[in-house]
This record gives structure tokens, C-alpha cells and sequence, in this order.
């Protein structure tokens, strides 16, 4: 639509005249993800959103995404504008996991490192030694187990519970959900892969059990894209965040796609992945961000240099 590409247009003057760059998460519209690869941004997993604004040049970095991944930009880059289209932009497992009764779960139990997921306030990450995203996780409480550490997990239940059933690590958990991935459905899914016998089954680890012990590829969303472009099959069911199909159409064009089942009655609704916190970016409220400068993310000092520490840590674990 003509309407669009003014948008888009207009988007893409405005990042340049600020010198800012656009970084996207794969669940945000297609457009804001053909945006950001098209004028030197980034569309990627929260592990690669993090290390590519800590590294780029510009000055101000614009995250189309959720609340935590603006505010690791700014741990990251506290010297950086951090701007976001909209700040009311959450997620189920940071707004599950308050910082005040996290920290009182710590106080608890001191003898374990705490390792939580990227999908948190800042606050949170301050009392945490180790900050994981789905792509790092498994390796790096692979790492301390191997060491002899007991785990403190928070917040995603699925995620922690699979980990803990690859590592055999001692880990206790925080009683986290995603929203969008705790409602995929096994048994649903159980049927859609009688009926597509030869399709290959992706994963995200934020799923229940009964979803991720039916996967060929468990992974973070960049890892399942991967396995899309790398992958022999013609079809593939997707659990995660239908958003990510956008741009695993474009990598992989000739491939069949489908989306995992989400609801009991499959007949009303085939799938309703999609994050309302990430739906809540787009074109229109991006370029009103980049006009007016706001709303602009920040972080008071001392946590944000707490917090900082333990996503170093995952940086140079996974460098
Ligand atoms: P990835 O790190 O796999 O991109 O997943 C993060 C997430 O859940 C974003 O909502
Ligand atoms: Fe959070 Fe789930 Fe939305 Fe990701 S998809 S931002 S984990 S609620």
C-alpha cells in the first residue's frame, strides 16, 4: 500500500538523518524486519539484538522488540540513545518475575549461581550472575554443572525444565511462562504430524514438554531459521512465535511452512502464536519514536552496572 511505503520511506530518513540503526527481533512485523535489513540494522535472536547494538557505531539505537531487549541495549551501551516505538511492550516472564521477590529467592538459597534468562527487568539481572538466552543457555549451565554448581533458575519454567533434563544439572526454578509458547498443544500437534508424516518438527524450548519431546530442532529462533534453510525436508511445523515465518519465507521459499496447533479446538483456531508485546511495533509508531526522540529507554546507574556483569559474562561465554 502506498500509505506503507511513505512509512517506510519516511522510517528510513529519519534513521539516517539521526544516525540511528534499527534492531528487530524476527516476531516484530515483516515490515519492520525488511526495514532494518534493508537500511544496516538487524533482524535476530535476543543474543545476536544484544551483541550487534553494543557493537554498531550509530548513536542511537532503535529496538523493535520487547522492553528487555531495549533495556540490555542501554546496559550494553549506556553512552547510546536507546528509543523504542513502545514502551508497553512486555513480556509474560518479566512481568511474572518481580525484583523484589526475586531477590528474596536468592537470599534464600545463596549457595547457588543465579542464572536467569534474558527475558527480564534490568532490575532482575542485577541480582543475577549469569544472564542465558535460548541460544546460550544449554551450554552455559552445561558449563557450570560441569563445575559443580547448583543453579538458581528464573524465570521460564519449560525453558529451565528442559535444561535441566539435557544437563542433569541441579537447578531450581522460578515459575515463569511465555504466554504465546505455553500454549502450543501436543496432542494437537501429535495429529497435524500424522498428517504431515515427512515434516520436520521446530521448536522453540519456551514450549511445554509434551510439545519440545516431539521436536527434531529445539533452538532459539535464529537456530530454528537455520534449520529451515539447512534442512533436506520439504515441510516444517513451526512452535514458536508465527512472526518468525516472515523472514524464514524468505530465506527458504520453496519450503512448506506450518504452524504448530496452539488451542484444544483446532478447528476455531489453528494457531494464535503471535506475542501482543511484540505486535505493538510498527511503522507508524516507529517513525513518531524517531521524530520526537522518545519514548527513550533508560536505566539508573547502579543497576544498570550490576546488571551488566552478568550479561558480559554470557557475551564473552558465547564471543
Ligand atoms: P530468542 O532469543 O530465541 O529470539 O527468543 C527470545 C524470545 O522469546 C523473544 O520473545
Ligand atoms: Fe515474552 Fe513470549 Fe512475547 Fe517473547 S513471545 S516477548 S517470551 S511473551
Amino acid at each position: 500500500a502506498p500509505e506503507r511505503q511513505t512509512l517506510t520511506e519516511r522510517a528510513a530518513e529519519l534513521l539516517k538523518a539521526h544516525n540511528a540503526v534499527l534492531v528487530a527481533h524476527y516476531y516484530v512485523d515483516g515490515p519492520l524486519q525488511d526495514l532494518a535489513l534493508a537500511t544496516g540494522g538487524i533482524v535476530s535472536d535476543s543474543l545476536e539484538m544484544a551483541r550487534f547494538g553494543r557493537d554498531h557505531a550509530a548513536q542511537t539505537l532503535v529496538v523493535a522488540g520487547v522492553r528487555f531487549m531495549g533495556e540490555t541495549a542501554k546496559i550494553l551501551s549506556p553512552e547510546k540513545r536507546v528509543l523504542m516505538p513502545d514502551l508497553d511492550a512486555t513480556c509474560s516472564l518479566d512481568l511474572g518475575c518481580p525484583a523484589d521477590d526475586f531477590a528474596a529467592f536468592c537470599d534464600a538459597h545463596p549457595d547457588r549461581q543465579v542464572v536467569v534468562y534474558a527475558n527480564t527487568s534490568a532490575a532482575v539481572k542485577a541480582r543475577a550472575d549469569w544472564m542465558v538466552t535460548s541460544s546460550c543457555a544449554l551450554e552455559i549451565v552445561a558449563d557450570l554443572h560441569a563445575k559443580g554448581q547448583k543453579i538458581l533458575w528464573a524465570p521460564d519454567r519449560h525453558l529451565g525444565r528442559y535444561i535441566q533434563e539435557q544437563t542433569g544439572a541441579d537447578m531450581l526454578m522460578w515459575n515463569g511462562a511465555c504466554i504465546v509458547h505455553d500454549e502450543f498443544k501436543g496432542l494437537e500437534l501429535e495429529l497435524l504430524r500424522e498428517q504431515h508424516p515427512n515434516a520436520q518438527i521446530l521448536v522453540h524450548p519456551e514450549s511445554p514438554k509434551s510439545v519440545v519431546d516431539m521436536a527434531h530442532v529445539v533452538g532459539s529462533t535464529s537456530a530454528l531459521i537455520k534449520a529451515v534453510v539447512e534442512g533436506t525436508a520439504q515441510e516444517y511445523i513451526v512452535a514458536t512465535d508465527n512472526g518468525i515465518l516472515h523472514r524464514m519465507r524468505q530465506l527458504a521459499p520453496h519450503k512448506t511452512l506450518i504452524e504448530a496447533p496452539t488451542a484444544g479446538n483446532s478447528a476455531t483456531c489453528k494457531s494464535c502464536a503471535h506475542c501482543p508485546w511484540m505486535a505493538m511495533n510498527g511503522l507508524l509508531n516507529l517513525v513518531q519514536c524517531l521524530e520526537r526522540g522518545a519514548p527513550e529507554i533508560h536505566v539508573d546507574e547502579p543497576t544498570r552496572v550490576k546488571a551488566q556483569r552478568c550479561i558480559n559474562r554470557m557475551l564473552d561465554f558465547t564471543a
